[in-house]
């Protein structure tokens, strides 16, 4: 199975997460219909991700192979490789099952599981160590951006996550700025203008150290092409959009037809 290490993607990242949905049975139909389907149309320039419960992760990979242009993610991960640690699931052991990427630090898991950005770096530092692409989550609250502390929330919380890593480890990060205010039922779709300032300064921090910048938070058919324009945006991190095949689907075929899936012509990243 292809290393983190190897794993080029994008420059379009388009990926979901199916949060705690999806028996077996429907998961290996979703995974299967994806992989035909990616296969079939090839969809140069972006880089799709499926993240399963844990449950699902190993008849995902099955129905994948080992060779999939899809890459396999687990939602959460704990960083130590094994011991008495009751209903975790390690690092090592998503792997084994045939994960490729770790989600880490999701709203809903800082809510409400005590996720810290104390946490956040060893589950970092553990996914990098086993080979595994981080998929960092950060975002405000409402209250935060009320008050006008957005950009310095979520630049903090990067940086506790990704504290002491070297610029080939931090090289290896994939980041998802998710507002907390525009994530789930309950939360609204941020318009582009609100994203802006976030994703610049996210951008002059972590644009080029990493591997991208994602954008997550009530994204749809409606508003993937607005987002996927933001300068800095790298990719797109879908929650309910994406849960029925169909409209994942349509999710890649807008973004590999949008201009940021044409990779740079190397002589020109030269100059
Ligand atoms: P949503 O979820 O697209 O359903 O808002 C996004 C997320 O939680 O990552």
């Amino acid at each position: 199975m292809t290393d983190a290490a190897q794993i080029v993607g994008g420059p379009l990242w388009v990926g979901t997460s199916w949060k705690m949905n999806k028996g077996l049975a429907e998961a290996r139909q979703y995974v299967r219909g994806l992989s035909d389907h990616v296969a079939m149309a090839g969809l140069a320039g972006v880089q799709p991700f499926v993240i399963p419960s844990y449950t699902a992760i190993a008849a995902a990979r099955e129905e994948l192979g080992t060779d999939s242009p899809v890459l396999l993610g687990a939602q959460n991960a704990h960083w130590e490789v094994g011991g008495a640690w009751t209903g975790e699931v390690s690092v090592a052991q998503v792997k084994d099952a045939g994960a490729q990427l770790v989600e880490i630090g999701h709203s809903e898991r800082r809510e409400h599981f005590g996720e810290t950005v104390a946490t956040t770096r060893l589950k970092v530092a553990a996914a990098l160590e086993h080979g595994l692409v981080p998929l960092l989550c950060i975002g405000e609250s409402v209250e935060v951006k009320r008050a006008g502390g957005s950009s310095s929330f979520i630049l903090e919380q990067a940086a506790g996550a990704l504290e002491g890593l070297t610029a080939e480890q931090l090289a290896r990060v994939l980041i998802a700025y998710e507002p907390v205010w525009a994530i789930g039922e309950s939360g609204r779709p941020a318009t582009v203008e609100e994203l802006q300032q976030p994703f610049a300064d996210l951008g002059r921090e972590y644009g080029s150290a990493t591997r991208g910048l994602l954008y997550g938070g009530s994204v749809n058919l409606d508003n993937a092409a607005d987002l996927l324009g933001i300068d800095q945006v790298s990719g797109l991190f879908v929650g309910r959009a994406a849960w029925q095949l169909s409209e994942y689907l349509t999710l890649l075929e807008m973004a590999a037809a949008h201009p940021k899936a044409v990779a740079p012509d190397p002589t020109e990243r030269a100059r």
